[in-house]
């Protein structure tokens, strides 16, 4: 990625189906500049991960992508870009509130409510370059969710005025850039403790749910692959894989 303090292209759209899937479809067409983002005020078909929906009220939040080019990153170690992306969000939001952490694997919380969604699609493009799209979902202006499904919560519930989206996507890129020079100089050990220290209900024991029940358990460690590793109170580890175990 441009490494200067040039400001990357920003594509801006009144509507579109997904970012994703724009800057996606506009990849398979031709290449574009590391680091360019397609932000828009309303989704038509935005996605979550899983295959869920994403819901946001138009013109109300933060709906963006951008793309990576992470050739010299191992497959094995891509979650070392959700990593940074995350606490590029996290450290974007605490601009304006406390109590914001990263919910394993990439959700953003503020206390006990999701505040921001991210869905990151590896791809070749049609370039037969590796790239990574980043897409990001913020809850920012919205006043009423229509669903408590994902425990929703914007920065207005928060602080009770409206903030300015653009400012806080400015933010957050400078954040970003900086993080991911860090990627590319390869301190994935200050990344990864960052993460670790920035994680919801990092320390202490928990109530998490797996195939078999519930159990207690503390989060031991993340690994650079991106497996949950927990411990219980007998000292028994497990390793979770992303959906393979749920907060409860
Ligand atoms: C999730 O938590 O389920 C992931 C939500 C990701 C939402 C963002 S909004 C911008 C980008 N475009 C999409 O269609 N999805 C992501």
């Amino acid at each position: 990625m441009n490494n200067s303090k040039t400001i990357p292209q920003i594509i801006r759209l009144e509507e579109a189906s997904s970012t994703n899937h724009y800057l996606r479809d506009l990849l398979a067409r031709g290449p574009l500049p590391e680091g360019s983002v397609v932000v828009t005020e309303n989704q038509t078909a935005g996605r979550g991960q899983i295959g869920n929906v994403w819901e946001s009220e138009p013109g109300k939040n933060l709906t963006f992508s951008l793309v990576l080019y992470p050739d010299c990153i191992p497959a094995n170690r891509q979650f070392l870009i959700s990593q940074i992306a995350a606490l590029s969000v996290k450290e974007t939001l605490e601009a304006y509130t406390g109590d914001v952490t990263v919910k394993w694997p990439n959700d953003i919380y503020w206390k006990d409510k999701k505040i921001c969604g991210m869905l990151i699609e590896n791809d070749l493009s049609g370039h037969n370059m590796y790239c990574s799209v980043i897409g990001i979902g913020i809850n920012v202006n919205q006043k009423v969710f229509r669903s408590n499904a994902p425990n929703p919560v914007s920065l207005w519930q928060i602080v009770g005025e409206e903030t300015d989206k653009e400012a806080i996507l400015n933010r957050f890129l400078h954040i970003f850039y900086n993080y991911y020079l860090w990627l590319l100089q390869e301190k994935q050990d200050e990344i990864r403790n960052l993460y670790r220290k920035s994680l919801y209900r990092g320390d202490g024991f928990f109530s998490f749910a797996d195939e078999h029940g519930i159990f207690e358990a503390s989060v031991y460690d993340i690994e650079l692959t991106g497996h949950l590793i927990l411990r219980l109170h007998n000292g028994d580890l497990r390793r979770y894989a992303f959906k393979e175990v749920s907060y409860v």
